[in-house]
């Protein structure tokens, strides 16, 4: 159930989680299920920043601490506040669940309630937001609550009668002074908990890649192995950067071994790659101090690489006759068999050649 949680609220999740870099967020992913399923009722995952770091199911009605250090003493604090926190919402969700499927007047199947509630935390440490989103059936957009210290918003959603107006006055109040702080004081513990993963700075290393692709060529910008996953990455040419609607933006994706990369492409055409054009891809990083950047030069490189593969091939070429005429001598086979082999070594000097145009840091 952990891995469906996740995996539905990856969506919703990456959209929301988009604060500046140095910032921090504490979130619960809950999901509530009407029906028969081999899952739970009820399970929730806490994750801080992108770090599964809690659990909580209707089955053991108890939260597990699923991060890194388990043995931390802290750990005794935040067990009880996300016993608290998981049964709140979890009995809150139940009778949600139950109003909205008396009012649709659902008998049968399995519906699927589910909610992202959490905070954000600014990089200095000042509470940024409080906000809670909730689906039915993966469809409908339920409820939705936002505050920070100033503001607070309610959207009732389209599904059920929202709260009336003393009933927000109330829940403005408490989400201000009272939700707010607390979520904003876990996620401090978890981040001194967490700190080793959470805040570390991996600096993105950079590669300019030039592909080609039907109807011409694709310039690639490619960050990739850093850490936390805000970045900035632009493409210049000559020194302009190219405009975001003339890329192809890919999403910040993880690697799978804890940090991301991110990939934007440039269509170019055959002409315009001929062209002398200096492309540049530059990174900044919360890692880094300066900027980072890789460069390549369309066009001249183009000229000097032709250059090279002629006086390649003339060589290759006096090699191979001059290694025929040896092999004409002996044995038919061999000699073939010489040629097919230098043709593989050509062939492989050809794609070195293409490789050397990829420019890494
Ligand atoms: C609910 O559905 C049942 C069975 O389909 C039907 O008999 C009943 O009249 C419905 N009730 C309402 C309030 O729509
Ligand atoms: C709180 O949120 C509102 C609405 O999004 C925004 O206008 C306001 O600047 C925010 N206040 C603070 C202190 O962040
Ligand atoms: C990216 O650029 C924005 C706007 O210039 C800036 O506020 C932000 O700090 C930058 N992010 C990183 C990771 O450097």
């Amino acid at each position: 159930m952990d891995k469906l949680s996740i995996f539905l609220f990856v969506l919703l999740f990456s959209t929301i989680v988009n604060a500046g870099p140095g910032s921090h967020s504490l979130w619960a992913l809950a999901t509530y299920i009407i029906g028969e399923t081999p899952f739970p009722e009820f399970s929730s995952v806490g994750m801080l920043d992108d770090v599964q770091v809690g659990y909580y199911d209707s089955k053991d009605k108890m939260s597990v601490y699923r991060g890194l250090n388990p043995t931390d003493k802290i750990y005794d604090d935040l067990a009880q506040e996300g016993d608290n926190v998981f049964g709140t919402m979890y009995d809150d969700m139940k009778e949600r669940s139950f109003q909205l499927k008396h009012h649709f007047n659902l008998t049968g199947g399995v519906q699927v309630q589910q909610r992202m509630a959490g905070c954000e935390m600014l990089d200095n440490g000042e509470p940024a937001m409080i906000m809670y989103k909730e689906t039915f059936n993966a469809i409908y957009t339920d409820q939705t609550v936002f505050s920070n210290t100033t503001h607070f918003t309610y959207d009732a959603g389209k599904l059920l009668l929202g709260w009336d107006g003393m009933m927000q006055d109330y829940k403005r109040t408490l989400y201000i002074n009272v939700h707010l702080p607390r979520c904003i004081r876990t996620l401090k513990t978890f981040l001194k908990i967490e700190k080793n993963v959470v805040m570390r700075k991996v600096p993105p290393r950079l590669r300019l890649i030039k592909k080609e692709v039907s109807g011409g060529f694709q310039v690639s910008c490619l960050a990739f192995g850093f850490y936390p996953r805000h970045i900035n990455l632009t493409l210049l040419r000559d020194g302009q950067p190219v405009a975001e609607q003339d890329l192809t933006v890919g999403e910040v994706l993880p690697s799978g071994d804890g940090t991301y990369q991110l990939r934007k492409s440039l269509e170019v055409s055959t002409e315009e790659l001929k062209k002398r054009h200096d492309y540049t891809c530059t990174a900044s990083h919360l890692s880094l101090d300066n900027k980072l950047d890789v460069s390549w030069e369309s066009g001249a490189e183009r000229v000097h690489l032709s250059t090279l593969s002629a006086l390649l091939v003339m060589v290759l070429i006096l090699i191979l006759f001059s290694i025929f005429s040896i092999c004409v001598k002996r044995r038919r086979r061999t000699a073939s068999q010489a040629l097919s082999q230098l043709a593989n070594v050509y062939a492989k000097v050809a794609e070195e050649i293409n490789v050397s145009s990829d420019s890494a840091t």
